[in-house]
């Protein structure tokens, strides 16, 4: 298993370019089953979920071919609708291609997702959705059975707001007979960019950004091309890892209105941004403001920055509180940051960071992808050296990361294992 060894303390400078959002094509790459032809996503970095996700499309019989950041994906032969526990188990996400294999083929065969590091994260939201469409679903052997003679558009109100449910049930109802109203959909900018794809492809979605969502089913959809949007959750972790070495960084290639509650906490810290349309240059202060966060849906502070911002919340010049209210176990973080002589303890689902004057590098290990996101920062941060065991982790969703840290200066080297 690889490691990065990082020699910390040490400034960064210069200008990074996002990648494409694993969390926006993941979705999208199921979408393609809904119908038969070929679709092209561009702007699709190399990631390990992204191959995972290509590998269960081309279980259910899709080709899939990813070179220099086009994605190609011909779904004429698809027709196998299973995603065995095999793959499910390795990467949950695998259960967005619930909805689209229902509404193509009226049947779905999905692993049930089991646990994972940040919580017990259920799908009882995407099963209820389904049965209310229409679907029969049955729960055996560890799978979910789910089939249908023809999906109906309902009206579908969350209990809660959910991307993962959101995006399966936009999936199912594009292709009902009749119109689905959803209420309190999630409104991430990565459910957006679901809703241009289909509507691109065909579909009738109206209510984008709000958590109304109205989709009037179509008979059939068709093969479309779309660019990926950047991801927000790496051009935080950038602008974080900035702050935390005190370095002035330009961020490329981005959506700043899609880190707003980022940029807003940012400031509040002391640092200073000049923001563009598509870029976000970030001036550092010597002293780091204590701020709080409460990680909440979109468009408030993403739970997938809660680590990060943990990690420079460290070195702050005073205490800060951090709760996640999405998944209120994801503390996986905290004693590993601790190690890096971090002051944070944990009561009641609340984090408590006492900042300190500097973190000293120690030996870590990576248990998810955005922990191991938090270490990567708190290891620049750090005085001497950290190495960070099990980085496969972070290889799921950053594009190189080392790579593109080292480009801005940082002294970050992987060391296969
Ligand atoms: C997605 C993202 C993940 C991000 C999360 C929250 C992908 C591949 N993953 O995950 O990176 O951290 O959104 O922004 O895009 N819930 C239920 N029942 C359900 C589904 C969810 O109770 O059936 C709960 C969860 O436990 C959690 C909350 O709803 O408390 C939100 O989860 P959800 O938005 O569904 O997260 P994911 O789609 O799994």
């Amino acid at each position: 298993m690889d490691k990065f060894v990082i020699t910390g303390n040490k400034k960064l400078a210069g200008e990074i370019k996002i990648s494409g959002a694993k969390n926006a094509i993941l979705p999208i790459m199921t979408a393609t089953l809904l119908t038969s032809g070929k679709s092209e996503l561009i702007n699709v970095p190399q990631l390990i979920d992204i191959k995972m996700m290509a590998h269960v499309l081309r279980v259910i019989g899709a080709r899939v071919e990813l070179e220099k950041n086009v994605m190609s994906i011909e779904t004429e032969h698809a027709s196998f609708y299973e995603a065995p526990y095999e793959l499910v188990s390795k990467m949950r996400a695998s259960i967005y291609v619930l909805g689209p294999l229902l509404a193509r083929f009226g049947k779905a065969r999905v692993s049930f997702p089991g646990g994972c590091a940040i919580g017990t994260r259920p799908v009882d939201l995407h099963l209820k959705a389904m049965e209310q469409i229409g679907a029969k679903i049955e729960i055996e052997h560890g799978y979910i059975n789910a089939s249908c003679a023809k999906l109906q558009g309902t009206t579908i109100r969350f209990a809660k707001t959910s991307v993962g449910a959101t995006a399966n049930t936009l999936m199912a109802a594009v292709l009902a007979e009749g119109t689905t109203d959803i209420f309190n959909a999630a409104r991430e900018p990565e459910i957006g960019s679901l809703i241009d794809f289909l509507n691109n492809m065909g579909a009738k979605i109206k209510g984008r950004d709000t958590s109304h969502l109205i989709v009037r089913g179509v008979k059939e959809l068709h093969p479309t091309t779309q660019k990926m949007i950047p991801d927000r959750i790496e051009t935080g972790t950038f602008l974080l890892a900035a702050a935390i070495t005190k370095s002035k960084i330009k961020i490329s290639n981005c959506f700043p209105q899609n880190n707003q509650a980022l940029l807003d906490r940012l400031k509040q810290t002391g640092c200073e941004l000049v923001i563009d349309k598509e870029d976000i240059t970030i001036f550092p202060t010597n002293v780091i403001k204590p701020v709080d966060i409460v990680t909440y849906p979109f468009p408030d502070f993403p739970t997938d920055l809660q680590a990060q911002f943990m990690a420079l919340m460290t070195i702050a010049d005073g205490e800060s509180r951090i709760e996640d209210t999405i998944f209120p176990e994801r503390y996986m973080h905290v004693a590993e940051l601790n190690r890096l002589q971090a002051k944070i303890s944990v009561q009641n689902h609340v984090a408590s960071v006492k900042g300190v004057k500097e973190l000293s590098g120690a030996d870590v290990m990576a248990t998810d992808l955005r922990a191991s996101a938090a270490l990567v920062l708190a290891g620049l941060a750090a005085k001497g050296k950290t190495t960070i065991s099990r980085i496969y982790h972070i290889d799921r969703g950053y594009d190189r990361i080392e790579q593109k840290l080292q480009r801005l200066g940082a002294d970050i080297k992987r060391i296969k294992g």
